[in-house]
């Protein structure tokens, strides 16, 4: 295997890969998220984190974009496509369990009850790690889709504004931006994510509440555990812990610092030589910026691992773009996993990830895709 994860039987696929990228041009483009393998990573046109994905993604202007990332990333892409644009993921079996912890019909419910509780309309600030149907939902109740880079921000912007806010799927970005932000306790309160009646655990009193946190949850990143962290600063005295806001509390408070995927890559790669690095998140990512790196210590604070981010390999990629080929010169063959988004539901997500790009960038950015 080489540093960029080419064992020699995958240089024949990177080869045929490569072969139909040349052939087909800016016609394709291919963006992958930081957790994809090394060897896929080394093949995409850019990559990066979710945020980066949908606003480069968005201004892309290739006929098909080939994502390699997990589903609802895919999805994203094909919400803010161009009309005519294609996306295509290479394994449409690469979910996202926490997406899976939150779905309208449920959000709807607890919303009008808040509502309610709060005596004006609660705004659903929707964490990317969602399906479309919850984006839609989010883009109809006037609120925006954040990511990990860009929540502390989105969330300044509707405190500003006087609105209550409901944050869903993941408690933990919620409650660690919350932190950040220096929320009092008495104003967050728990959502519990209870199939059948949708409750409300009352750990806040909910007259005083502005945030409303769903209880969804990363299994990947729950595994990091604060002695996790107590053993790498034995073991590995001075070295900088840098974990993902997914994290619980309790290990977000440990570290040093936190960050979105990018931001880990950033730190890292603007590291000093000789520096040394734990990392607690997806563990093939850390192994790969580590390869990347080899004048640093970068260690991950547990080996812990997105199988559903690994379904992506250099064989479906291929299949995927071969479908492009054999689409392109005869129209009745089909493309392979072409992702499709009902145009309902599409509309109304587009306008909560193009609100949460006009928040983060300012509205001159929001061009492109469809409304
Ligand atoms: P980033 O937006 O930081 O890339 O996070 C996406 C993700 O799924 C992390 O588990
Ligand atoms: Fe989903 Fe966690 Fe995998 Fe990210 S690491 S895609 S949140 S399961």
């Amino acid at each position: 295997m080489t540093a960029n994860g080419n064992a020699p039987g995958n240089q024949d696929l990177s080869q045929q890969i490569r072969a139909i990228k040349q052939r087909l041009g800016s016609r394709l483009v291919m963006p992958a998220h930081h957790y994809q393998r090394a060897e896929i990573v080394a093949l995409a046109d850019f990559i990066g984190d979710s945020y980066r994905l949908a606003k480069e993604g968005a201004a892309a202007q290739a006929d098909y974009i080939v994502f390699c990332g997990v589903r609802f990333m895919a999805e994203s892409a094909a919400i803010l496509a161009r009309p005519g644009q294609k996306v295509l993921i290479p394994d449409p079996v690469a979910g996202c369990p926490m997406a899976d912890m939150i779905e309208a019909e449920a959000a709807e419910t607890i919303l009008q009850s808040l509502d309610k509780l709060c005596g004006q309309t609660v705004i659903p600030l929707t964490y990317m790690n969602s399906y479309a149907d919850m984006k839609a939902l989010t883009g109809r109740r006037g609120g925006a889709i954040c990511t990990s880079s860009n929540a502390a921000k989105l969330l300044t912007h509707y405190f500003a504004a006087g609105q209550p806010v409901f944050f869903g799927p993941d408690y933990n970005l919620g409650i660690n931006t919350a932190r950040q932000l220096k929320l009092p306790a008495a104003e967050i309160f728990r959502v519990a994510r209870d199939g059948s009646r949708h409750g409300l655990v009352l750990d806040a009193d909910p007259a005083k509440a502005r945030l409303y946190l769903w209880d969804g949850f990363c299994h990947v990143h729950k595994r990091f555990k604060p002695e996790d962290i107590a053993a790498a600063r034995q073991r590995h005295p001075g070295s900088h812990i840098i974990v993902h806001p997914e994290s619980d509390e309790a290990v977000v408070q440990a570290a040093d610092s936190s960050g979105s995927t990018e931001a880990i890559y950033k730190a890292v790669a603007t590291g000093q030589p000789g520096s040394s690095w734990i990392v607690g998140t997806e563990a093939s990512f850390v192994h790969r910026i580590a390869a990347e790196f080899g004048d640093r210590l970068v260690l991950p604070l547990r080996e812990s691992y997105c199988f559903n981010m690994a379904r992506i390999t250099l064989d479906n990629v291929l299949a995927c773009l071969q479908s492009i080929e054999s689409h392109e010169s005869t129209a009745a063959k089909p493309l392979l996993h072409l992702v499709q988004v009902d145009e309902a539901i599409r509309s109304d997500a587009a306008a909560a990830l193009k609100a949460m790009i006009a928040i983060v960038e300012g509205p001159a950015l929001v061009q492109g895709g469809r409304s």
